[in-house]
């Protein structure tokens, strides 16, 4: 006799199956009803621990922009990643609608130092890199090796490898990046102009009380943080919220979890005030 759980698993894994089949009949109505949306939420778990989904699709992403996109052009080289998270498998980019916030961004506050935490295959590294300052430099940090990779070859195909550093890292890691980015990379008192920040959720806080610890920023440095709402970083967001008017002045920008329409997040956009 098949048990209770197994029965209801089987049923489960069946009502998906027809959910995602229906929406595909029906020209894909819900846009994250989608093989590689559900493949990449069963691979929450590893996800967190390894900044991967697990089944190949950052290797395959740097495949289509090799094959795709015209080397040395940075718009194809976005448009071909857009495409491939809208067609292919979906990817926990910062993504189209939530890029062109991050975009305007950093055309107001003009950087010429930007430093990121969560590089992934290096899709809004690209975006960033497209509307900074012609001088301006990146700096990225990324927990996984394999990820930094892949962007790396990214950006080498854009044609702006020379303008991205990567840091394979940790802010959190118990000193060992945070010396590194000074003392490899020039990063110290009063250089960060722009921070855009889109790692693991419960690292925003620890990771930019860090930044403002090491004095790192100066009054008129901008912070941006994705996925406020989702996955959401509520302790974040209070901290922000606490300190408005005092140390930091915020914006929200109310928008859409990465490439698709249905579900809701926040950018919050923070301008420190020293
Ligand atoms: C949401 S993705 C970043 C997406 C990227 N910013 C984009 O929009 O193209 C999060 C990335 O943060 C990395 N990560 C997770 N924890 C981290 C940490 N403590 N420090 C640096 N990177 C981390 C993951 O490996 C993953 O590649």
């Amino acid at each position: 006799m098949t048990s209770r759980p197994a029965a209801f698993a089987t049923f489960a894994a069946a009502f998906v199956g027809a959910a995602v089949i229906a929406n595909r009949l029906a020209g894909k109505p819900v846009p994250f009803l989608r093989w590689s949306v559900i493949r990449f939420a069963l691979g929450a778990r590893r996800l967190l621990g390894e900044g991967q989904v697990g089944d190949g699709r950052e290797e395959a992403l740097a495949a289509h922009v090799t094959a795709t996109a015209r080397r040395g052009d940075i718009d194809d080289v976005i448009r071909a990643i857009d495409d491939f998270a809208h067609t292919r498998s979906f990817l926990m980019n910062v993504g189209d609608e939530k890029g062109e916030i991050l975009d305007a961004a950093v055309r107001r506050a003009r950087p010429a130092l930007l430093l990121e935490l969560g590089t992934y295959c290096g899709y809004s590294a690209l975006r960033m890199a497209r509307v900074m300052p012609p001088d301006a430099t990146i700096c990225t940090v990324e927990i996984n090796p394999a990820n930094e990779a892949i962007a790396r070859g990214i950006w080498e195909h854009a044609g702006v490898g020379e303008r991205i550093t990567s840091v394979v890292g940790s802010i959190g890691d118990g000193g060992t990046t945070v010396a590194r980015l000074r003392d490899e990379y020039g990063i110290d008192t009063g250089t960060v102009d722009f921070v855009f920040i889109d790692h693991l959720k419960s690292a925003y806080l620890p990771d930019l009380l860090r930044i403002v610890d090491e004095g790192w920023l100066h009054p008129g440095s901008v912070v941006v943080a994705d996925n406020v709402r989702f996955p959401g970083a509520p302790d974040y967001l209070a901290h922000m919220r606490a300190e408005e008017g005092g140390r930091w002045r915020s914006t929200d920008h109310r928008t859409h979890v990465e490439y698709q329409r249905v579900l809701r997040d926040l950018v919050l956009e923070s301008e420190y005030q020293g």
